[in-house]
């Protein structure tokens, strides 16, 4: 198929940007997106032109790098799936694709459609994590009782892949899906409760410290994740939060 595609050009995060229109030509629809830039970028190069700046790493939908918006989409307009894992049978032979990077005030954009995300790093810094005793004397971890629907429910959480689609899909730039889920993680097993007042607390902080805006109960994030986090997350940090205020 032929292509004609609207592309976010920033030289560097003081550069004003704009949108570039490019033509692709012969793509196949068995291509993943990504592979389709790629096929653009080859043409830039021998162009001598500078290709065209964006994320990637795994390109099987694990590490969350790939962090497109399409056609005002969030990972474009498949479902359950990263920009890596969207297929270019999902467009028609003479589509014109707008491709831009996350729109947010705390991911400042790099180069392109490249951002900084590292602002969901110092969130999860900020306490997902749990202390362990690894002196030798460590408890068994399958000597801990755990029902199955809390370790499923944990398990759930834990596919956050920390893409930023929710921040960038949310009208707040709300990052409440993304620590809803990092704090379930650990709120619904035991190993994870003896920090769980100082996590939330300090995850919930940094959150605020970050920029990110407040969530409204819009539910877009839910609808553009492509691990399928719930919302039920958001209310559970809440619960979390309140609870830990309370003891505070
Ligand atoms: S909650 Fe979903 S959209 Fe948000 S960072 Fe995690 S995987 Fe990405
Ligand atoms: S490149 Fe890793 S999730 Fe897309």
């Amino acid at each position: 198929m032929n292509l004609t595609l609207k592309i976010w050009r920033q030289k560097s995060p003081e550069d004003k940007g704009k949108m570039v229109a490019y033509k692709v030509t012969d793509i196949s629809e068995h291509m993943s997106f990504l592979e389709m830039l790629d096929v653009l970028n080859e043409q830039l190069v021998e162009a001598s032109e500078d290709p065209i700046a964006f994320d990637h790493d795994c390109r099987e939908g694990i590490c969350g790098m790939c962090s497109l918006y399409i056609n005002g989409e969030a990972h474009g307009p498949d479902r359950g799936i990263t920009t890596c894992q969207l297929h270019m049978r999902m467009f028609n032979d003479g589509d014109t694709i707008y491709i831009e990077p996350w729109r947010a005030k705390a991911f400042p954009v790099i180069k392109d459609l490249i951002v900084d995300r590292t602002s969901l790093d110092r969130i999860q810094q900020a306490g997902g994590f749990i202390s362990v005793n690894t002196s030798g004397n460590t408890q068994d971890a399958n000597a801990i009782p755990i029902s199955k629907h809390a370790a499923d429910e944990a398990m759930d959480a834990a596919t956050c892949i920390g893409c930023g689609a929710c921040v960038a899909t949310c009208k707040n730039s709300s990052a409440m899906l993304f620590v809803g889920a990092k704090i379930s993680q650990y709120a619904l097993l035991p190993q994870g409760q003896i920090e769980a007042t100082d996590r939330v607390l300090n995850m919930v902080r940094q959150m605020d410290l970050e920029g990110f805006g407040n969530c409204t109960n819009t539910g877009a994030c839910e609808i553009e994740c492509p691990k399928g986090i719930s919302l039920v997350n958001i209310a559970r940090m809440n619960r979390e939060f309140l609870k830990a205020s309370l003891k505070g």
